[in-house]
């Protein structure tokens, strides 16, 4: 029993055999996966998929490396109208991303504000993308007040004081691939210290494949590699890591049983 809370199944590396990767994770006892529409041309691919499979929900944002791209009124509007449809559990992936730096900063920010003010109206969880901007990740969520509506840091990458600044804005905190590494130190001592009842695990496939994959093509049934050292970490089992975080998405995002 696990959910995989953040995939890309929809990216062009499934095209050779989607259906084949969304069967092995149901065979690995993945029961719900959310896929997540990050800008025009993954957003109508994600509800295609959610659309077509009763266990994948979705999620749909503007990726901050896509800010530049956004048509701001059109696009929250065309965001909004997506957000009534039953499978759409999440407004995301939003944030910032200083790493790749493709849009500006001031237009990464005014984007993410926007889709926080949006999930606030809508009361809907939000999904952040965060890469080497911490501090002004945490400043605009505590700014726009989202501890309102809550959401998952996807992929935490940050230390366990970002991590607790988090936590005390009412998101979830979830781990992917990097958790397996050998040398992921800081992922793994952030990971120990979140409380359990906020703990998530995704994999982002087609990305950041776990150990033994390390470097090739991520999918959703991996995310049982980290459930796995999610559980040596915490001194559990994995069913129990399984129960606790399958709980913690339903909360969440309010994925039906
Ligand atoms: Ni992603």
């Amino acid at each position: 029993m696990l959910i995989d809370t953040h995939a890309h199944l929809d990216s062009p590396k499934f095209d050779s055999d989607r259906e084949e990767t969304i069967a092995r994770a149901r065979q690995a006892g993945i029961e719900a996966i959310v896929n997540i529409g990050f800008n025009r041309d993954t957003i109508p691919t994600t509800m295609e998929l959610a659309e077509r499979y009763p266990f994948i929900y979705a999620a749909v944002g503007w990726h901050p490396t896509d800010a530049i791209d956004m048509k701001l009124e059109e696009d929250l509007a065309w965001i909004e109208r997506l957000c009534a449809h039953p499978k759409v559990v999440a407004i995301g992936e939003i944030g910032l991303d200083y790493y790749w730096d493709t849009s500006p900063k001031d237009v990464q920010q005014t984007v993410f504000r926007e889709q926080i003010r949006l999930a606030k109206r809508l009361k809907k969880p939000i999904v952040i993308h965060n890469r080497d901007a911490h501090e002004d990740v945490v400043r605009l969520l505590r700014e726009e007040g989202a501890a309102e509506v809550g959401g998952i840091m996807h992929c935490f990458s940050g230390s366990w004081e970002i991590a607790r600044q988090c936590l005390d804005l009412n998101f979830y905190i979830s781990f992917g691939g990097p958790v397996t590494f050998k040398n992921a130190r800081v992922p793994k001592e952030v990971l120990a210290k979140v409380p359990n009842d906020r703990l998530l695990i995704e994999t982002d496939a087609p990305y950041l494949a776990p150990h033994p994959h390390r470097g090739k093509r991520n999918e959703s049934a991996f995310v049982t590699l980290v459930a796995e050292a999610a559980a040596e970490i915490k001194g559990i089992s994995v069913d129990e890591i399984g129960k606790i975080t399958t709980q913690n998405s339903r909360d969440c995002l309010g994925v039906p049983r």
